[in-house]
């Protein structure tokens, strides 16, 4: 394949329905690409890499530059990034960021396409970018569509396998989970989150608590249960699972007064099946399950910095030009 000049692609965010935290500890987690995205642009450049026109910055521009480390050997590039994914907020921007990264570096370095090749890379990008990361945000982003992740390769209705993942003694299963029609909305608080943080916040509780990693099995028990709730269709029942992985979540410490008081107000809307944390926690997003959906969005809005509807993007990474 030809080293095109120029090379685009784009890359969707996430809510977590089920398991995270959770997934690092090797529990199952489920999650949906969602109908938000982020592109990145790149070509070559005389001098040093730019990012949005300015110099490069392992800061700044952490993601890119782990990825630029990892998987470009060519001179500067001209990178341009754009996104309608809330930032550090849970909802999978870094992971979009990573995968739109990786992708265009493949395309630059005149490869073709391969969704598991860049979750692959994207992961490794987010791994040495925050210091601890389990493959979900990265997987669901590079695949779309709804993801189960696993320890092992699972044999259940609705769900076929996509891809294994390795990382020294870590081993990860993928796979595709067909998803009924979920009318979900994501609000997002003030406060942002750094996962890092809140894993090691969550590694801390379960250090130290003889209970922690009670706390963690059961979290990967619901994300089963509620797999089968989806696989019947069962709204009712899977929102009353997304409270109880809420609740958790709370006792691990991620929970915050912010993402408390969003709770609260998606509970009492009308219409409301179950609403919980998605992503880290600490600041961030919650996602509601919902009859409702407008409603919801109506009454979380004047609280949130970002209230949306989501509608899954069963695309994963595409590649635009
Ligand atoms: O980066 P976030 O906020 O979408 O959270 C990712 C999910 C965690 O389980 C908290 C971390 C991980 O790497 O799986």
């Amino acid at each position: 394949m030809d080293r095109p000049a120029r090379a685009a692609a784009s890359a969707p965010g996430k809510v977590i329905l089920f398991g995270e935290h959770a997934v690092v500890y090797g529990e199952a987690s489920l999650s949906l690409a969602i109908n938000r995205r982020t592109r990145v642009q790149g070509e070559p450049r005389p001098d040093a890499t730019t990012v949005n026109g300015y110099p490069l910055d392992t800061v700044h521009h952490g993601y890119i530059h782990q990825a630029l480390r990892a998987g470009w050997q060519g001179g500067p590039l001209r990178l341009e990034t754009h996104s309608d994914i809330p930032s550090a907020s849970g909802v999978g921007s870094s992971a979009a960021l990573s995968v739109a990264t990786v992708a265009v570096l493949q395309r630059l370095r005149g490869e073709a396409t391969d969704p598991r090749q860049v979750a692959l890379g994207a992961f490794e990008t987010e791994f040495e970018t925050q210091g601890a990361a389990s493959p979900n945000d990265t997987t669901v982003s590079s695949a779309g569509g709804g993801v189960l992740l696993a320890p092992r390769a699972l044999d259940l209705p609705g769900v076929q396998p996509l891809w294994e993942i390795h990382r020294g003694e870590r081993r990860w299963a993928a796979h595709r989970v067909r998803l009924p029609s979920l009318p979900l909305v994501v609000a997002t608080c003030a406060r942002k989150s750094r996962t890092s943080e809140q894993v090691a916040k969550v590694r801390r509780f379960v250090e130290h608590n003889a209970f922690g990693r009670d706390v963690v099995k059961e979290i990967g028990r619901i994300t089963l249960e509620g797999l089968h709730a989806l696989d019947r269709g069962d709204l009712r029942r899977v929102g009353q699972l997304m409270n109880r992985n809420h609740e958790c979540l709370h006792t691990l410490g991620v929970d915050s007064p912010e993402l408390a008081r969003l709770i609260d107000a998606a509970r009492k809307a009308p219409g409301t099946f179950g609403a919980k944390i998605t992503g880290a926690g600490g600041g961030g997003s919650i996602v509601v399950l919902t009859e409702e959906p407008e409603e919801a969005r109506r009454i979380l809005e004047p609280l949130s910095l970002h209230a949306f509807v989501v509608q899954p993007d069963l695309h994963g990474v595409l590649i635009e030009a």
